[in-house]
Formats: structure tokens, sequence, C-alpha cells
């Protein structure tokens, strides 16, 4: 699929209104480099925004009243800023739960009208809906005149999915699409919020393996996991497992039943991956963050299991390519991608190979692609 330009996204508009928008947003969709499963444990995440995104290009309407066509969906959604009902209509709702979560943290909202599109692919595990969140956020925020601090939208973004939406997700996916930065990926701490950028070291590219399968009951699976976090923090009487050295664990952590055990050391052993990740990466040491992306995936396959057949595939398919420093599945698991860092000098052949090779051990076909690490949410600059 080829990547939306700012270009494109007015030329929709124009052919709808007749005239060209006032100001475009976009918010991006995000991969995760490593410290998966450990935001709802108030521990460290390591995401970066990706070249893939949600756009909404408007003009602002005097009525309180949003009217936005999506052109992936060819299908209109109108509703009132003064009263917001959530009618589970698809889509929309993502843009009326941010509505609802904006007005209920006290801001006045101004209307618009305008047109939606995206190329995050659904579903896939790239946050396609904190994308669709954080970019009506920032076109909310910018025809209501509000400040954008991205920490505050991304958790009144993580509230519309949480409340509106139905889904019990951590804060990774709605802060770095309001908070990435070109170039770097964000370390973010989960309980303070502070984020930190880490450049890549020279020669790396960051590689999306769509292993083109999806599954239901991802939810229920997530909220039991999530469950089982807070048993095991219960149980070393902490607030969260970011609390629990691994010494500590090492030492009670078998007091823990095996499935809870599993579940904790995962979280554990993550939280401190992640920040030795940052430290290789800051060192310039691409071998040694490739082995701890490589040991995340064990441990969310063995311990912590969501992992599936076709993500453990996808990724023994790009270890087994010469120019992977380590892969790894990303997102809540069960289906969807796996991320590699790879040499960037190899990337062609190793896109093309290890698609090949996954094909051939599984039937299902791949999306893979290069993706580089951009701006986080922002209204465009329609100078440019
Ligand atoms: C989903 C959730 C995030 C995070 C990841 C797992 O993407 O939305 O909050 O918990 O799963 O790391």
């Amino acid at each position: 699929m080829a990547i939306l330009q700012q270009a494109d996204v007015a030329k929709h508009f124009t052919e709808r209104f007749g005239q060209p928008p006032e100001l475009i947003v976009r918010a991006p969709g995000r991969v995760n480099l490593i410290g998966e499963h450990t935001d709802y444990n108030d521990g460290f995440v390591l995401p970066l925004a990706i070249n893939r995104a949600v756009w909404i290009a408007l003009r602002r309407r005097d009525d309180r009243c949003v009217a936005i066509h999506s052109i992936d969906y060819d299908q209109q959604g109108h509703f009132s800023l003064e009263n917001l009902t959530n009618d589970d209509a698809g889509w929309v709702e993502y843009l009326k739960g941010t509505a609802w979560s904006l007005k209920d943290a006290g801001h006045e909202l101004g209307g618009f009208e305008g047109i939606l599109i995206g190329d995050v692919p659904l579903g896939a595990g790239l946050s396609s809906s904190a994308a669709l969140e954080m970019a009506t956020a920032r076109a909310l925020a910018t025809v209501s005149n509000l400040d954008w601090d991205p920490a505050v939208m991304a958790k009144l973004g993580q509230r519309a999915e949480n409340k509106w939406i139905g889904v019990n997700c951590g804060i990774m996916d709605q802060l770095i699409s309001a908070a990435g930065q070109a170039d770097h990926a964000l370390l973010i701490d989960c309980r303070s919020l502070q984020t930190e950028s880490v450049p890549f070291p020279p020669g790396v590219a960051v590689v999306v393996l769509d292993t083109a399968t999806r599954r239901g009951l991802v939810d229920s699976a997530y909220n039991e996991r999530r469950s089982q976090c807070e048993s095991a923090a219960e149980f070393f009487q902490v607030p969260a497992l970011r609390d629990v050295p691994l010494e500590l664990f090492a030492q009670v952590g078998n007091d823990l039943d095996d499935v809870t055990e599993r579940r904790a050391r995962h979280v554990v052993t993550e939280n401190d991956r992640t920040l030795q990740a940052v430290e290789a990466m800051r060192r310039g040491e691409v071998a040694a963050l490739g082995v701890l992306m490589n040991k995340s995936h064990e441990s969310l396959r063995d311990d912590y299991e969501v992992s599936s057949d076709a993500l453990n595939a996808m990724v023994e398919c790009a270890q087994a390519h010469a120019a992977c420093h380590g892969a790894r599945m990303t997102g809540a698991g069960f289906g969807g991608c796996a991320v590699a860092l790879i040499d960037a000098a190899a990337a062609d052949d190793f896109v093309e190979s290890t698609a090949k090779a996954y094909q051939e051990q599984t039937g299902h076909e791949p999306a893979v692609y290069v993706c580089q690490a951009t701006d986080g949410a922002a209204v465009v600059d329609m100078a440019t």
C-alpha cells in the first residue's frame, strides 16, 4: 500500500468541499521495539511512531457539530458535541469517545467538518485506534484553541478507549502516537508518563512483519493477563509489578502458583530488558539490542503466552536471516505483527527472503516493510 501524503489528503477534502481544507492533522500508528505488556504494570516501553497514520483534513463549523466522511469506509459520520451518545456505530465512536473524554475533562469544544483517511492497517497491532483517537484530539484541540500537552491528551485518548469503546488498554499506544519523535524511539515510563527520546544507532532499519493473521478474543485474554499481574502485585504487596526488582522475584517468585509466577516473571524481566535496550541503543550496541528483542519474544511466547504459531514462525524466519539483529512479536499478540531490527544495507533482501520463507512455511501472505520513525500527532504545515 502506498504511504499517504499530505497532498493526497488535501485532494480528498477539495474533491468533497470544493475548496482546500483549513487545516490538516496527522496522528501516527506505532510499533513497539521492546517493553510488551508492561505499560499496565506501570513499567517501561520503547515504541516508535511510524510513517503510517490517520489524517483528518477539515474546516471549522460554528454549530458545535462534527461531520466527517471516512474515505476508507466511504461512510459519513455526524454528531453533536452538545449531546454525545454511544450508538455503537463503528469508527465514528472513536471520534465521539475522544470528544466525550475532552469534554468530560472540562474543555469547551468547537465543531468541524472534513474527511478522514488512514494507512495504518486495521487490527494488525499497529494501533490504528490510538491513531484515530489522537488525530481526533489534535483536530478538536486545534479548532477549540486548547493547549496540546501530549501526555495529557494521551491520557484522555486512553480514557476514551477504556470507557467509551470498552477496551481496557494501557497508555503506550496513545502516548507514542501523541509524543513520537522522528528518527527516535521513545522510552516511556508508564507510571510518571515521562518520555525520553532514544536515537537509532546508524545503519539499522526497523521492519514491520505482518503475519496476515488476526485473532478474536484478544480482549478477554488481555484482561485475564492484566488481572494475573494484579494478583502478583498483591502477593508482593506493591502497587504494580514495576515495583518488583529482579532479585526479589528470584527469591520469592516461586511461592506464586505456576501461571501467575510465569506472568510476573515476564513483566519483571521485560522491564529490565527494556531499560537495558535503551542503554544498548545509546551505546550503539545493536547486537546486544537484538539479543534483548529475541529474549523478549521467548518470554512473551513461553511465560506470558500471548504469541501464536504464525507470530513464532514469522519471528523464526526473520531471525534466520543474516541481516537480522533481533526479532519479536509486537503489540498485544495472538496475531498481527512482529518487529525486526536489521542491517539497513540488506533491507531489500531481508524483506523479500523473510516474506517468502514465512509464506512457504505457513501459507499466509504476509506484508513486510521497512518503516521510519516519525513525529507524533501534529497539525500539518500547509505551506509545505
Ligand atoms: C496493546 C495495548 C497497549 C499495550 C500492548 C501490549 O497494544 O493497547 O496498551 O498493553 O497491547 O504491550
